[in-house]
């Protein structure tokens, strides 16, 4: 694992990514071949930070490729359950972790890591959890499932500093309501990645349901993305830690 980074940088880091990406897209890689042309749809439809999930085995690869012929994109790990696969997903250099709950030693774990980790959480318990731990920006997994909009107003109340990326369940519908809680950073899911255009290899139709998803939300294209530490503009303000 390489040096640490300090939580407020991170925390910074993922503020301004999701400053301009307010879509985060969970991308599962079926087959080699769509790695690049999926990515160079969705960038081209306005996302250009994306979830590689290790859900396939091809998650590691993917990420490796990413970042090797595409580094305008902001590439990130998804379905990292534990400190064997952040390694790996490190070394394969992605840009920040998402894990779809959590437990101590992935938390521990990633505050070794230069990685800005968003936990998994479905309670007020797992929020703490990592909250002991100066985490402040969390993935709400299985968002619907686990009260939608309702439970992040509820969780606003006694986590005024905290933010999440609502994902699980989120949709073209509903990703505008999740969009306007003030404790909401951006919204991940899998909506404007059809799995039967990727299997036809129809990147066109992904560009488009991606262009739709952005104009939905009245939300703009990403433009330039910081990609690194020494890029950010800005500080996360001292009282969030
Ligand atoms: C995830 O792990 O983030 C989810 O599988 C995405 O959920 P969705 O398919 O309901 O968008």
């Amino acid at each position: 694992m390489t040096s640490t980074q300090s939580m407020t940088d991170k925390i910074a880091l993922i503020d301004q990514w999701c400053s301009v990406a307010r879509i985060l897209p969970v991308i599962t890689i079926e087959r080699e071949a769509d790695i690049l042309p999926l990515a160079d749809a969705l960038a081209a439809g306005g996302l250009k930070v994306l979830e590689i999930t290790l859900r396939s085995a091809l998650g590691l690869s993917a990420i490796r490729l990413l970042r090797e012929q595409r580094p305008e994109l902001i590439v990130g790990a998804g379905t990292v359950l534990d400190a064997a696969m952040l390694e790996q997903v490190e070394a394969a250099g992605a840009q920040f972790i998402v894990s779809p709950g959590s437990t101590a030693e992935l938390l521990d774990a990633a505050l070794q890591s230069s990685l800005p980790l968003l936990p998994g959480v479905a309670s007020a318990s797992e929020i703490m959890l990592g909250y002991a731990r100066s985490y402040r920006r969390f993935k709400l997994f299985p968002a619907e499932v686990c009260g939608g909009v309702a439970a992040l107003k509820a969780l606003g109340g006694p986590f005024g500093n905290i933010r999440f990326c609502p994902t699980g369940g989120v949709n073209a519908r509903n990703a505008r309501d999740y969009l306007a809680q003030s404790n909401v950073m951006c919204v991940g899911g899998t909506w404007m990645v059809d799995a039967k255009a990727v299997r036809a290899g129809d990147w066109a139709a992904i560009e488009n349901a991606t262009r739709q998803a952005l104009q939905a939300l009245d939300a703009a294209p990403s433009g330039e993305l910081p990609r690194d530490f020494d890029l950010r503009a800005e500080r996360a303000e001292q009282r969030e830690l």
